[in-house]
């Protein structure tokens, strides 16, 4: 399968690796705003605009909120998009344009699970949803912030959430995508200078009980991003290449 990444950082360093190392992808392109993240890779690889893009079976966004609006178009006119910065879809604009895109070309739009689980139960579940609601902790760093006391820093919906919190509560987007959308989705952002890494608890009620979900991981070498999203981003690469899953 030929792949396309834009955003070779944390995430998309470790794809990257991930995809050189198996022989059945191929990382046909890279594409970085940021000229020394591209450095070690083979010239012929990297590109410096979409519109210079390869035809690939798949790309992958791993840069920001605002290359997915920057680059929807390009790549969904063209070939599938799997994107880690899903709370850009919080722009409803931009989630009817993606929609409308994939209508057209016939392409598909695929979010991974990222740094939370429970996507299946939630999924399931949908039209039975009573509440959802996450929790997030971080370590101050992950926010960029030096706190040594425990600091409530945001408490609202989903859709304010990832607007106001772009780089750190994509899996508040996630949730809402397969629960009960960015409004009705309750979320509460801490910094707790006692959080070693990152800690994400998810509470949903439905007609027939209900879950929780406590995720703990390690950030990676970005404080913002858990280690474990990177993890995910690559098995949907396999999932969609195909061959044996267990749902
Ligand atoms: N879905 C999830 O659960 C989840 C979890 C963690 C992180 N994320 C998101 O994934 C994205 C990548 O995270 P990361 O830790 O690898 O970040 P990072 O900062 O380590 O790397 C991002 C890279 O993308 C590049 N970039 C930024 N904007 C760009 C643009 N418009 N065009 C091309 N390149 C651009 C940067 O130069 C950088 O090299 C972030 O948006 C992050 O919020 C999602």
């Amino acid at each position: 399968m030929k792949i396309g990444l834009i955003g070779v950082g944390t995430i998309g360093g470790f794809l990257a690796e991930k995809i050189e190392a198996d022989p059945s992808l191929e990382l046909c392109f890279v594409l970085d705003t940021d000229p020394e993240k591209v450095k070690g890779f083979p010239k012929e690889t990297v590109i410096n605009s979409i519109d210079k893009m390869p035809s690939v079976d798949l790309v992958v966004e791993a840069a920001s909120q605002q290359a997915v609006g920057q680059y929807a178009e390009a790549v969904l006119s063209k070939t599938d998009f799997l994107i880690l910065s899903v709370g850009a879809l919080a722009e409803q604009v931009l989630e009817d344009k993606i929609a409308g895109l994939c209508r057209e070309h016939g392409t598909k739009l695929f979010v991974p699970s990222g740094a939370i689980a429970g996507i299946d139960m939630l999924k399931a579940m949908q039209s039975e949803l009573k509440s959802v609601g996450i929790v997030s902790r971080k370590n101050p760093k992950g926010f960029g912030r030096d706190d040594s006391k425990l600091t409530v820093l945001f408490e609202g919906s989903a859709r304010e959430a990832c607007k106001k919190f772009p780089a750190n509560i994509n899996i508040a987007a996630t949730i809402s995508l397969n629960g009960i959308g960015f409004d009705k989705t309750s979320v509460k952002i801490i910094s707790d200078s006692k959080c070693a890494g990152n800690r994400h608890f998810l509470h949903l009620v439905h007609s027939f009980g209900e879950m929780q979900l406590d995720v703990r991981a390690l950030p990676s070498k970005n404080p913002k991003t858990s280690s474990t999203a990177a993890y995910s981003a690559f098995d949907l690469i396999k999932k969609i290449q195909g061959g044996v899953n267990i749902y």
